[in-house]
């Protein structure tokens, strides 16, 4: 059995005392929480992050890392500096990133390599925008995002990662893709993942995201091939967050 996981990602988000009212908020509502349990704040909140979760069984995030181990990368962060404060997942080829900051798929592959080499699980992000949906395009693109990065690193550290479905253009704007949609995309991409490697397929864990509310996850984690969520909006706020775990129990 895959073992679910709700990840939340704050996007830039928060503040000390926000992030502070929010996680004991989320910790003494844990109770009946069986999945994993993710969240992922803005880097200079890794530290107070980390001490508030420190003996709960929410796990430490981050949104973003270099490609690079060290050197002369203004602004950037390395996979062993998010190892050495706590981090357990981390966000790649997330849209925005795509999108804003130019992260190509090349570029998506040495993230993830530079992760699994320092031990740390990789959420790769995948999803098609609206105009490729309409176009029928969408597991095309899902494909190509996938490949590139398992064509790169190889099917062991691939296995290590956690794959994310987020269409570009259900994220931040209150249209969800129904499950049928959902389902639809996560059996084609395990299908592609077992054509390479039939455990690879059966094990990897597909999580959904793009406007999960507490509404709408326990219908879209009901999916057989979805494993869980990468929650946006809704992870800030605790009861939202908490509900939409719960639906993932
Ligand atoms: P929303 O849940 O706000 O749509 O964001 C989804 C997302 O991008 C999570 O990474």
């Amino acid at each position: 059995m895959r073992r679910k996981i709700v990840a939340g990602n704050w996007k830039m988000h928060g503040s000390i005392a926000a992030n502070r009212q929010l996680l004991l908020d989320v910790l003494a509502g844990l109770g009946d929480v069986s999945c994993d349990v993710v969240v992922c704040p803005p880097f200079p909140y890794l530290a107070q992050v980390a001490e508030l979760l420190q003996s709960s069984r929410v796990m430490l995030g981050a949104q973003h890392v270099s490609e690079f181990a060290v050197g002369a990368y203004t602004g950037e962060v390395s996979a062993a500096m998010l190892a050495e404060f706590g981090c357990r997942y981390v966000l790649v080829g997330h849209s925005e990133r795509r999108s804003l900051y130019g992260d190509d798929d090349a570029r998506v592959a040495a993230k993830f390599r530079a992760l699994v080499d320092s031990a740390l699980i990789p959420v790769l992000c995948v999803g098609e925008t609206l105009v490729q949906r309409e176009r029928g395009e969408t597991e095309a693109v899902v494909s190509r995002q996938l490949e590139a990065v398992l064509d790169q690193v190889g099917v062991d550290a691939f296995a290590s990662g956690v794959v994310a479905y987020e269409p570009v253009w259900a994220i931040g704007t209150g249209l969800t893709a129904t499950p049928e949609q959902a389902q639809r995309v996560h059996a084609a991409m395990r299908a592609l993942l077992a054509e390479r490697d039939a455990g690879l397929g059966a094990g990897m864990r597909i999580l959904y995201g793009g406007s999960v509310k507490a509404q709408n996850a326990a219908e879209l984690f009901g999916q057989p091939d979805i494993d869980g969520g990468l929650i946006g909006g809704a992870s800030l706020q605790s009861t939202d967050f908490l509900a939409i775990c719960r639906a993932a129990n």
